[in-house]
């Protein structure tokens, strides 16, 4: 019988990584107290608080963020994907101060607004239009509004462990529960998606699913899978909303393009802000009419909508992701796939990887879980995270890297030490057993 190595829990594992880790961020520490006093949690943000307490940045620039102790860390979440040139990208902060000399917001339209829908419009398949919002959550909300008002149905489709935003209708999905107006189903299993549609398709306005699971855990969807939920959802009269809020940085069209897949309407938002907030709905002009305002159906307003700070950052965010420059993040994150994936193999512990294009996500564990909430090493990927921080990289808690356009080869040799120190520590922790 073959050794393995299995994981046991409720060990004070973390304890020598986390003393290093508040030892470093006394600062961090105090202004998260502060912060507990008038904001719930210290945060408005949950996927940036973590235990013990969340760093505080103070500056951020190029690949580099610095917390207010004074550390600095290779930046590896990108803003969750979102800053796709990496922190104050020279072509994006000229662009914006010109702008902000003329203003940031008035209540009309803007130019800048018409650079960033024709360069979009441009490259995504399933797009003839475009309106934006100021998140992706918002994007969620209006995507759910215009398949709402065309089928004259309210519950919405998606799968269990999807994300699409802080919406209550797709918050319950996300943790594998059922609301009044969600239902949900199995990613990469369309006969459950088509099973769901044939028993409720009657009250179904739309089926979501991101085509490739970003907080899931860097999950790929296969091509047949979205065509046949695509099939089965148009069949029962429900639009087929796919959510490129993360995918869009996988090829110049999105993840649409590489598959071949037009759907009914797309979600965009983080990296088309060019790192301010913003969200998109797109879709076909016949679909998107209903916003035409000599037959208005349906009412999609906001203060800061299309604001011309987000559309000229968003424009030069958008037109300087070449493909050549997409193809070139995929192989650096490839080098550091397999720098990490030895790293890990040399300090001999479970680890996994998903990786689609620039976007990671690791877990040690012998193969990937189905998502990442079902995860059997928690405690081993927070010692990962804490260890990372006090080794310089700052990851995702749950294990997702990104890359930018911005990172070099002599980079991610850097990034792959680093980690391999992490890993040297989650290694050492008292929480791995041989067992024969
Ligand atoms: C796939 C997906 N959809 C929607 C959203 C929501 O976007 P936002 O955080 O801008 O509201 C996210 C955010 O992480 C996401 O990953």
């Amino acid at each position: 019988m073959t050794d393995t190595v299995t994981q046991t829990s409720n060990t004070p594992a973390l304890t020598k990584i986390v003393e290093s880790y508040k030892k470093r961020t006394v600062e961090s520490e105090r202004l998260q107290s502060r912060a507990e006093r008038t904001i719930p949690g210290g945060n408005s943000r949950q996927a940036g608080h973590w235990a013990p307490y969340p760093i505080t940045i103070q500056r951020a620039e190029g690949v580099h963020i610095h917390d207010v102790d004074g550390n600095a860390y290779i930046d590896m979440t990108a803003n969750y994907t979102s800053l796709v040139h990496g922190h104050g990208y020279a072509p994006i902060r000229e662009a914006v101060l010109k702008q902000i000399e003329q203003g940031t917001a008035w209540s009309a339209n803007n130019p800048a607004q018409l650079d960033l829908a024709e360069a979009i419009v441009g490259r995504v398949p399933g797009m003839d239009q475009i309106r934006f919002t100021n998140s992706g959550t918002e994007a969620g909300n209006l995507a759910l509004m215009i398949a709402r008002t065309i089928t004259g149905r309210n519950k919405v489709l998606m799968s269990r462990y999807g994300y699409h935003g802080s919406l209550l209708e797709f918050e319950v999905g996300a943790f594998d529960l059922e609301g009044p107006a969600t239902l949900v189903a199995t990613y990469n299993d369309a006969a459950s998606f088509e099973a769901v549609l044939s028993e409720h398709g009657d009250d179904i306005a739309a089926v979501f699913l991101e085509p490739v699971m970003g907080a899931g855990g860097v999950i790929e969807a296969d091509r047949d899978f979205l065509k046949r939920v695509q099939v089965a959802a148009n069949k029962a009269g429900a639009l087929f909303v796919l959510d490129e809020v993360i995918t869009f940085r996988l090829s110049e069209g999105g993840r649409q393009a590489q598959l071949g897949i037009e759907p009914d309407l797309t979600m965009l938002g983080k990296l088309i802000g060019g790192g301010f907030p913003v969200g998109a709905v797109g879709g076909k002009a016949e679909v998107l009419s209903i916003f035409d305002p000599s037959n208005l159906k349906a009412w999609h307003s906001g203060t800061f909508n299309a604001n011309p700070v987000t559309m000229t950052a968003g424009t030069v965010a958008v037109t300087h992701l070449t493909q050549a420059r997409i193809d070139r993040m995929a192989v650096l994150a490839g080098q550091i796939e397999d720098g990490i994936r030895k790293s890990a193999a040399r300090h001999g512990i479970p680890f996994s990887i998903n990786r689609c294009g620039s976007l990671l996500n690791i877990f040690f564990m012998e193969t990937p879980p189905k998502a990442t909430l079902l995860r059997a090493d928690q405690e081993a990927i927070s010692a990962f995270h804490i260890a990372a921080m006090n080794h310089g990289v700052f990851v995702a808690a749950r294990g997702m890297m990104v890359l930018s356009t911005i990172m070099t080869e002599a980079l991610v040799s850097e990034i792959v030490e680093r980690l391999d120190l992490a890993i040297a520590d989650v290694a050492t922790l008292p929480i791995w057993q041989k067992s024969a």
